[in-house]
């Protein structure tokens, strides 16, 4: 059985400054089974939150449906095998992180002696050690983030729906946190979170949805993502003044140049050899040659992005890669 199914889902927003509407999320479906850990991506505005705020029964849907655990969000308990991590938490200042999670802990009908030793450990888990007693007013926005992360775990819920996880975090915080919700899956829980940090998702997930202007463009396996640069090779060379083009031009997936240095990508391993050879013959130094690796963020960007008409086979270098993410993210 599928642990979270969300099915055909719309919903329109009340236009401010006219009467009508307008639709943010146009039939959007997915599926997360048991152990999986499922990405979110798309740009601002895309409708991440939206979805969120709808699987936690916070806004209601105009049409389509949500089953977590083959029930409805609004039952007690489905409630209660539910993490879920807001894309802003904000908590009660005063408290200490100590007293929040004592009063999060009761709220989901936790008590008994072992109590203190989960929080005690789920502090340690997210990387808080040391800061029980402090108050939240003076936690910084990454320590407010892992706060929030420990708050949704607590009661060891089996799906955890998180909203932008990463953000705020420095990189050993972002490393502490990836190995924690890994931890989990390997533990049979489930994972659905929002992301604007591709890295961070393609070391987690099994597979990601990319979403667009309210609707899913695409599905992606991280296996697939792997497969997809398999036995191409780039090669690092300096000093080549000229394009690859005439009889070389066709083992050539991309050609750049960046300061000074050209990235040639090789369609197969066995045109390597001749690309290189040209390459001495012309006077190159050849500083490096490496298997590629296909990313995620190439395949988001191709996605995302406009009409990609340079690239061959679906595949761009890394300038145009960089180029095309920050148009996106720009808007
Ligand atoms: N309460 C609301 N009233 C009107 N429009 C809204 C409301 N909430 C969201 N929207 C609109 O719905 C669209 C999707 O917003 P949403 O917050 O889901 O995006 P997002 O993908 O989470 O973006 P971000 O990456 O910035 O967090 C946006 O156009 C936004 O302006
Ligand atoms: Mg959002």
């Amino acid at each position: 059985m599928d642990i979270l199914s969300v099915e055909n889902i719309r919903k329109s927003f009340r236009n401010n400054f006219s009467f009508g509407k307008y639709e943010v999320l146009h039939d959007v479906s997915f599926f997360a089974g048991e152990g999986e850990i499922l990405g979110f991506l798309g740009p601002n505005g895309a409708g991440k939150t939206t979805i969120i705020k709808i699987i936690m029964g916070l806004i209601k849907p105009d049409s389509g449906s949500v089953r977590i655990l083959g029930g409805p969000v609004s039952d007690r308990e489905t409630k209660r095998v539910i993490g879920f991590l807001p894309e802003n938490p904000f908590f009660y200042p005063h408290l200490t992180l100590g007293e929040f999670l004592i009063f999060c802990a009761k709220m989901s009908g936790m008590k008994g002696k072992s109590l203190g030793s989960r929080i005690e450990s789920v502090i340690e888990q997210v990387g808080l050690a040391g800061q029980k007693e402090k108050r939240l007013s003076g936690f910084s926005k990454g320590m407010t983030q892992r706060a929030g992360l420990a708050q949704a775990v607590l009661h060891d819920p089996d799906l955890l729906i998180l909203d932008e996880p990463f953000s705020g975090l420095d990189p050993l915080g972002r490393k502490i946190i990836r190995d924690f919700l890994l931890e989990l899956k390997a533990r049979g829980k489930t994972i659905f979170f929002s992301s604007h940090i591709l890295s961070d998702m393609e070391a987690l997930c099994d597979s990601a949805y990319i979403i667009r202007e309210g609707v899913i463009v695409r599905h992606v396996g991280l296996d697939e993502v792997f497969k997809m640069g398999e036995g191409k090779v780039e090669i690092t060379a300096r000093g080549y003044p000229l394009g690859l083009d005439g009889e070389i031009g066709k083992f050539i997936n991309s050609e750049e140049r960046l300061g000074g240095e050209t990235f040639i990508v090789v369609n197969r391993q066995e045109y390597v050899r001749s690309v290189i050879q040209h390459l001495l013959n012309n006077g190159a130094d050849i500083l490096k040659v490496v298997g590629v690796k296909s990313t995620l963020e190439e395949i988001f960007v191709n996605e995302i992005g406009l009409q990609v008409t340079e690239s061959k086979n679906g595949f761009m270098g890394k300038k145009k890669v960089a180029e095309r993410k920050e148009k996106i993210w720009q808007g």
